[in-house]
This record gives structure tokens, sequence and C-alpha cells, in this order.
């Protein structure tokens, strides 16, 4: 069966924010410790405490943003815990996320080092719901002042000259839930408070974001943007996808039906009506858009793998994870204008996560690889598509970049026929005389990536693809995830 696409290169769009492939990584189960952070004594090789297996892989995906301490977690996080001689930090009851002791050995200091290290912009989410506006100003303080003032000066006696440069910073996390609880009506006088003292010191600059809704809670954008939106840069929205019916339900990561298949699908695609709604209320009161629309916490949300703590969110990444990915990012690009960070959850060990690890073992999920492959995306143009696709699950997205080349990124998550995709090349200045392409797909629904075989799922190249007339054709099996050079 043809399948037919045709690119409008008159249609160019916004530039997609390369910080829309931005992570998250919050202390739970085993993300931050174990996952990314072992420790200096660790046998573990590592820097400065930081494992360097992971480190490699997190550097090689070449993060831009990454979304720090949580979460939940963040607000009940009060920094000052995380500062000084590792010895002697605060021991604390990590509430939300198993009810294990957190040491606070990686606090403010260790993150700024992980950032550095894989060459990503922190982005800090503060306490708005159990936390102070003090805490939060001198946070920023510490964290970014140059000069002569006592946050400063600790930050001195605690190992660091000099103030950090840090662009992104959020005002409370999730206060509609965990972090609060709170009314939108509240939380926009709290937000308009708290952030007043979120200060610019020197050159610094801070980029503002507030809380956004849970899914579709439309009435909480339209409160936020009435009430505060002259005081914000950035505007979150949470959504996961789920599969069972309910969150208490919410099946296997491994083991499902083809059922099931498709209700996750169902719900990843809702994400575009989601950003779209939620943009319109948006445009109504910010035509200039100005204020962006930042999604960050996303990504699947299945049951725990069978023997591991509840409360740890590990979860495994299979064929289906590495299609969602694709999709959603191909959604963020189809909204470029507005959507200027995204940030899926989470990095290491939980919930949809890059890089899972096992004592001293480590593997690439394939979410991993889709990220690696989408990559060629960040800072291009997207272009406007218009694609026929017969009722056929196909999922496309493309960008042009400053070299003249388009990259078209294609999901079929269909489970049984593949499609023969034709794409018309419509007013393209110039033909493009090459096409290859890359591809990870897989063979069964659930297939994924073990320690002893971490390579099932992993990119090949696409073979097959014909260019003439102005045509570019090419056969793509289902479950897969491919991404087309045009040059
Ligand atoms: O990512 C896991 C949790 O999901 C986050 O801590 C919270 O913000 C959301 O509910």
């Amino acid at each position: 069966m043809k399948k037919k696409a045709v690119i409008h290169f008159d249609g160019e769009r916004s530039t997609i924010n390369p910080n829309v492939y931005g992570h998250f990584a919050e202390h739970l189960g085993r993300c931050i410790y174990e996952g990314i952070w072992v420790g200096e004594e660790s046998d573990i090789s590592n820097t400065k405490g930081i494992r360097n297996d992971v480190l490699q892989a997190l550097k090689s995906l070449e993060i831009p943003v990454l979304r720090w301490p949580g979460g939940c977690f963040a607000d009940e996080y009060h920094w000052k815990d995380g500062i000084g001689p590792r010895e002697g930090r605060k021991r604390m009851v990590n509430t939300h996320w198993g009810g294990v002791v957190e040491n606070n050995h990686f606090g403010t200091h260790e993150f700024f080092l992980l950032c550095e290290l894989i060459g990503a912009e922190p982005y800090i989410n503060g306490n708005v719901g159990s936390g102070t506006v003090q805490e939060m100003q001198e946070w920023v303080e510490y964290m970014t002042f140059d000069g002569e003032s006592p946050m400063a000066n600790l930050r001195r006696e605690n190992g660091q000259e000099n103030a950090w440069s840090l662009t992104y910073f959020g005002v409370g996390n999730e206060n509609w839930g965990c972090g609060g609880n709170m009314r939108p009506e509240y939380y926009a006088d709290l937000y308009r408070q708290f952030q007043t003292y979120v200060r610019n010191y020197g050159k610094n600059k801070i980029y503002k974001i507030a809380c956004g809704p849970n899914g579709d809670n439309y009435n909480w954008t339209e409160v936020l943007m009435r009430e505060a939106k002259p005081y914000m840069d950035a505007l979150t929205l949470h959504h996961y996808t789920i599969t069972g019916p309910s969150w208490n339900e919410k099946g296997s990561a491994i083991k499902f039906t083809e059922e099931e298949w498709g209700r996750t699908f169902k719900s990843a695609l809702h994400m575009d009506e989601l950003i779209t709604k939620h943009c319109t209320i948006m445009d109504k009161y910010d035509p200039e858009n100005k204020v962006a629309l930042i999604v960050d916490e996303w990504g699947t949300w299945f049951d725990v793998e069978p023997g591991t703590n509840p409360g740890f969110l590990y979860q495994q990444n299979t064929i289906r994870d590495a299609l969602v990915a694709g999709v959603t990012l191909n959604i963020f690009q189809n909204h470029a204008e507005r959507v200027q960070m995204a940030n899926i959850a989470q990095t290491v060990n939980v919930l949809q996560a890059m890089v899972l690890t096992e004592g001293d073992q480590m593997l690439l999920t394939p979410t991993y690889h889709v990220f690696n492959m989408y990559k060629v995306h960040k800072g291009a143009t997207a272009i406007q598509l218009q694609m026929d696709s017969g009722g056929e699950p196909l999922h496309i997205s493309a960008s042009k970049n400053k070299e003249g080349e388009v990259h078209i990124s294609l999901c079929h998550y269909g489970l049984k026929d593949g499609a023969d995709f034709e794409l018309e090349l419509r007013g393209w200045e110039h033909q493009p005389s090459q096409a290859t392409g890359t591809i990870l797909q897989a063979s069964s629904m659930n297939e994924h990536n073990t320690f002893e075989q971490p390579d099932t799922l992993k990119p090949a190249n696409l073979e097959g693809i014909k260019l003439s007339d102005g045509k570019l054709s090419v056969s793509i099996p289902p479950m897969s995830v491919s991404v087309i050079k045009l040059s």
C-alpha cells in the first residue's frame, strides 16, 4: 500500500529550540544515587563521584538542558542541606519516593559539576510547597552572585570561587498536587511573590518558569496566564503516557497486549491536543508569543519491574517506548513556535530512562537511541508537513538545517504491515541529490535491551531509499523509528 506525504517548503515554521531535547533527573529511586552519583570512594570508575560510563553516555547525547532536583522532591528540598563537607550533611527521609534515607551527598555543587561535565545547561526547580521566599532568594544568590554577600561568601567557603551561570529557574513544581495541593488562584499569587525575589545578579539573567497545568487542566492555564503572565518567561505542562485505565493499573513495561500497545499511542498522541488547547489559551493572553510552553515532564509511566521498590519507578524500555519518544518529539517539533523546552522523565533508572544501570553495568535504552538519532533537528527550522497516511499509523516531522539539509523523522507505530512511503518534495529550490537514513526497528513489540544483551535494539542504516523526479520512496517497516537525511 502506498502512503504519501507532501512537504511544503514554503511553509517553514519556527526554529526548533534545542532545549526540546532536555532531560530531567530527580532524587528518586536510583536516578541520582547509583545511576549518576556513586561517590568518590566507589569501585565504579568515576569523576569526582559521578560514574564515568553514564557520564560518557549522557555527554554523547549532547543534552542541552538538565532539570533538577525534582519533581515532587523539589518542593521538599532544602538546598542548604546539600552543601558543605559531605560527611556533615543532613540526612533526611525521601517521603515521596520510597521513604529511603537521602544523605544529601549530591547537592548544588555536584549538580553544577554534572552539567559542566556533560555540557548541559542547568535548570533548577525551587521549593514553593514547603520552602520560604528567603530560602529561594538565598539559593539564587548563592549560585549566581559574584560580589560580597553572605551567600556568595558561603559558596566560596564551600570551594566555588566564581558564581555559576544559571538561566532556567522553576518556581515550584506540580503545585496543584505534590507541591502543595493549591488552587490556581492561590499559586498565581504565590508565584508572583516568590519570583519577585528571584533576582538577576550582575550579568546573570534568570528565565522564570511558572508551574503549569497537569494534563487537561485548562482552567489552571487560564488563571495563571490571566493573573501572572507579566512575571513569567514560561509556563510548564506535564503529561505522562499511561496505558492502563487508571494510575493504579498502569500495566507492565515489557509484558503487554496489542490492546495496551494501542492505548499507549492514544495517550502519547494526546500530547498534541493538550499543547494545541493550552496554546490557544496562551495565545489569548499572549498573542505576541512571549511566554513559552515548557513540557518539563513527559514520557511513559508503567508499573515498576517486579521485585523492585514501588517508590523507585524503575521500568524497562522497549521499542514501544522508543516510538513514544519519536512521536512526542515529532509533536514538539510540529509546535516549535511555543514549545521551547521539554524534559523527558527521567535520565537514569527512573520511568522512561535513557540509561539503565545495575551495579557496574550500564545499558542504553531504545529511547536513548531515538534521542541520538533525532538530535540532527536541534536548532533547525521546522518544516510544515502534510501527510495522507491512509489511516496507517505513521507519524512524521521534518526540519531544514543551516546547511540546507532536510531531516525527516518517521515513526511507524503499527504492529503488522509496513508502508511503502512516497514523499513529494514540492517547492524545494534545490532538488536533493542524496538520501540516507537510520532506522531503529524491532521484530516484536516488547523487544528491549538487557544487561546480558545490551545491543538487541540499536540503530542501523535504512536501506532502499530512492530519489527520482522530486519524489522519495522508501519502505518503512512496522515498529520502527527512522530519520532520513536529504542533501
Ligand atoms: O517524574 C516523577 C514524578 O512525576 C515527579 O516527581 C512529579 O513532578 C510527577 O508527578
